[in-house]
């Protein structure tokens, strides 16, 4: 903020709380650039709150919030935070892994309660982790920052991605392609690790749920719509999966409630990329990216690649 100070004419909403579309709107129409969280909603509607707007910043690497055509359309820049909340949100996938598969809520829980009565042969007994099968769910950064954690537990690593990986890299990575169906069957974990669009959402429901193991672990650290939540609420009371790690949900902050019931799922709230040093990154980022397209340059980060620079003969001079 104390950058921002410095170098534009600022104006922001109570920090303690989202923004309405309402306050957007208004709070937008007299200014260049606007850096907006992913719980705002971008569309069409409040670009047109602002025919001079010019760019709109997200502190995010995921942009599912903004509607991306709209903006090009309109020669207004889109930028992100990729790459340094990776390692961030690998860290928080392999949290929810290792959480869910030795059930350390639930031994917390236990202990808390005062009623453990001390070591049991059969207590709480969990999933190996270690030389068991993980499957990725879409093969970017973040994915590949979790295999690489994985490795480290001697796992074996499938992945599906839409396109997939040169022979040369899956296996300086260690990795084997699957296709989509095949991949369920396989993997004792499945990390999810694509980007929320019209074709991803609800790219795992009922069918592949049935096509995992009934021991299995599913991971969610992406988007939460990218998950169809009934269906997984469905399979985990039915024991058709064993249990769930999740970050994100399909109606942020609403959360499934059958999920809440559910002792094998471990729940957080959206934290993939919130530690200090990620977050003052990113910060930085959504900064650089801002001022960048406000001073009339082309900013590190652009989602939108056909966006043409005012230098570049696009509009808005
Ligand atoms: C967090 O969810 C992000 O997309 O940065
Ligand atoms: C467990 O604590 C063991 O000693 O095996």
């Amino acid at each position: 903020m104390q950058r921002l100070e410095a170098e534009s004419q600022l104006s922001y909403g109570d920090l303690d709380r989202a923004l309405s579309r309402k306050e957007i709107i208004e709070g937008i129409r007299d200014v260049d650039g606007l850096l907006c969280l992913l719980t705002d909603q971008i569309d069409a509607e409040v670009m047109d709150a602002n025919p001079n707007l010019k760019v709109v910043s997200n502190y995010a690497v995921g942009f599912n919030n903004i509607d991306v055509q709209a903006a090009t359309q309109r020669n207004i820049a889109v930028t992100n935070t990729p790459g340094v909340l990776t390692d961030c949100t690998a860290d928080m996938a392999w949290a929810l892994l290792m959480c869910s598969a030795r059930r350390v809520l639930e031994g917390d829980q236990l202990v808390r309660s005062q009623k453990w009565g001390g070591w049991e042969p059969l207590q709480l007994l969990g999933a190996e982790i270690s030389g068991a099968t993980i499957g990725f769910v879409g093969f970017g950064r973040i994915a590949k920052a979790t295999a690489k954690r994985a490795k480290a537990f001697d796992m074996q690593i499938l992945y599906w991605n839409r396109t997939r990986l040169s022979e040369i890299e899956e296996r300086q990575l260690g990795v084997q392609y699957r296709p989509f169906d095949d991949l369920f069957p396989e993997c004792d974990f499945v990390s999810v690790h694509v980007a929320l669009t019209d074709q991803t959402h609800h790219l795992l429901s009922k069918r592949q749920f049935a096509l995992m193991k009934s021991t299995a672990t599913l991971i969610n650290t992406a988007r939460g719509p990218v998950v169809d939540e009934e269906a997984l609420a469905e399979a985990l009371q039915a024991g058709e999966i064993a249990a769930a790690g999740l970050d994100v949900y399909e109606h942020e902050p609403v959360v499934h409630p059958a999920l809440f019931k559910l002792p094998n799922v471990v729940l957080a709230p959206h934290l993939g990329s919130a530690t200090v040093q990620t977050r003052t990154k990113m910060g930085t980022l959504a900064i650089d990216n801002c001022l960048a397209v406000c001073r009339g340059d082309r900013p590190p980060n652009l989602v939108n690649t056909q966006w043409k620079s005012f230098g570049d003969g696009g509009s808005k001079e």
